[in-house]
């Protein structure tokens, strides 16, 4: 048997929108199935991310995603600050992504920072949908846990749910003001062509399964191409935060997503001035949740493959810059990766 060098990544999913609309609960209610589910240990925390793998995503989402049907490995959800200050990560966040979802609470509808997302969605010409968030809100809402839309939708009464919709086609209506055609998730077609909106509630669990299994069904579709990658290729990433770490110095919370990066490699790093040439000292991934009482907040890997979030301890990366992109050496000529990371 030959093993072959080359496999589908993970998809990187930005979770978007205004603050409190609800972003980090979604991953926490994500997170949260998993871990009654008795699968607290499948989910890896990552710097800045959280990666899903196949089978819970379809564990979750129920008769909605069927694991025989996609060869994708999971969604590492990477969530962003909704707050104003916060422009220059959510649009670091936002052009990382494969693939993105933009949340917006069903109440409260368009606000700044909704608009602000759409606005780096567009640029960077990513792919989205809509999570019309806290539908549990809507008045005299009968809530049925983590159950998929159209179920949900058969326990409320007309009135509840025309209320609801009135909310829906209000924010169908904002996005064809920003120049995207949108329709309710179950009515596109053509997802490239059209935004989904799926109503969820972070709260309940409620349109969750949905919103998973249109996730998957997009990368599935749209992204496959795209995410063969060499596994074992030297690594690609960008730097999302230059941290202080106590015990390690200077650090970045990198994105990984391409290739490998491993404790021995060469890396080149974006600089304020130059690139910088350096040698990672440690690899470290955050604890996984389980583990968060124990001491040490992280733990040290030997290896991560993209699509990964990781923390990179190194030598002289005062001068490294958010943004920047990251390079892994290895086997290839020192200059030429200079000249790359020079380039971008
Ligand atoms: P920032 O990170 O500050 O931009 O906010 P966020 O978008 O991550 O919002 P967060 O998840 O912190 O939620 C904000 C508030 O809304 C919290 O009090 C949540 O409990 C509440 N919330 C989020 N989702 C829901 C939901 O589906 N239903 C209800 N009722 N409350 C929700
Ligand atoms: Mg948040």
């Amino acid at each position: 048997d030959t093993l072959d060098p080359t496999s589908l990544r993970t998809p990187i999913v930005a979770v978007l929108g205004h603050v409190d609309h609800g972003k980090t609960s979604l991953l926490d209610k994500i997170r949260g199935s998993a871990v009654i589910e008795g699968e607290a240990g499948a989910i890896t925390q990552h710097i800045g991310a959280t990666a899903v793998p196949l089978d819970i995503i379809s564990t979750i989402a129920g008769d909605l995603v069927d694991p025989d049907d996609f060869d994708l490995p999971g969604l590492l959800f990477i969530d962003t600050p909704g707050h104003h200050s916060f422009t220059t990560l959510r649009s670091r966040g936002g052009a990382l992504a494969d693939i993105a979802i933009l949340v917006v609470d069903v109440n409260d509808g368009f606000q700044p920072q909704t608009l602000e997302a759409l606005d780096i969605l567009k640029r960077s010409e990513t792919p989205f949908i809509v999570a019309a968030n806290k539908i549990d809100t809507v008045p005299g809402w009968n809530p049925n846990e983590d159950s998929p839309i159209n179920a949900t939708y058969d326990a409320q009464s007309d009135r509840v749910t025309g209320r609801l919709d009135e909310s829906l086609y209000t924010i169908i209506g904002n996005l064809s003001d920003e120049g995207f055609s949108a329709d309710l998730y179950w009515r596109v077609q053509n997802f490239q062509r059209n935004v989904g909106v799926v109503p969820v509630s972070a709260m309940t669990g409620e349109g969750v399964p949905d919103l998973l299994a249109v996730m998957m069904g997009l990368s599935q579709r749209y992204m496959k191409a795209e995410m063969e990658i060499d596994v074992q290729g030297p690594g690609v990433g960008t730097v999302l935060e230059v941290k202080e770490e106590k015990g390690f110095g200077t650090t970045i919370d990198t994105v990984l997503y391409d290739g490998t990066i491993r404790a021995d490699d060469q890396v080149v790093i974006g600089g304020m001035n130059d690139p910088i040439v350096t040698e990672v000292r440690a690899l470290l991934q955050p604890r996984p949740l389980a583990e968060i009482r124990t001491e040490s907040r992280f733990e040290k890997v030997e290896e991560v493959s993209a699509a990964a979030g990781i923390k990179v301890a190194a030598p002289d990366l005062a001068d490294a810059m958010a943004g920047a992109p990251v390079r892994v050496v290895r086997n290839r000529e020192l200059e030429e990766v200079v000249h790359e990371v020079e380039a971008e």
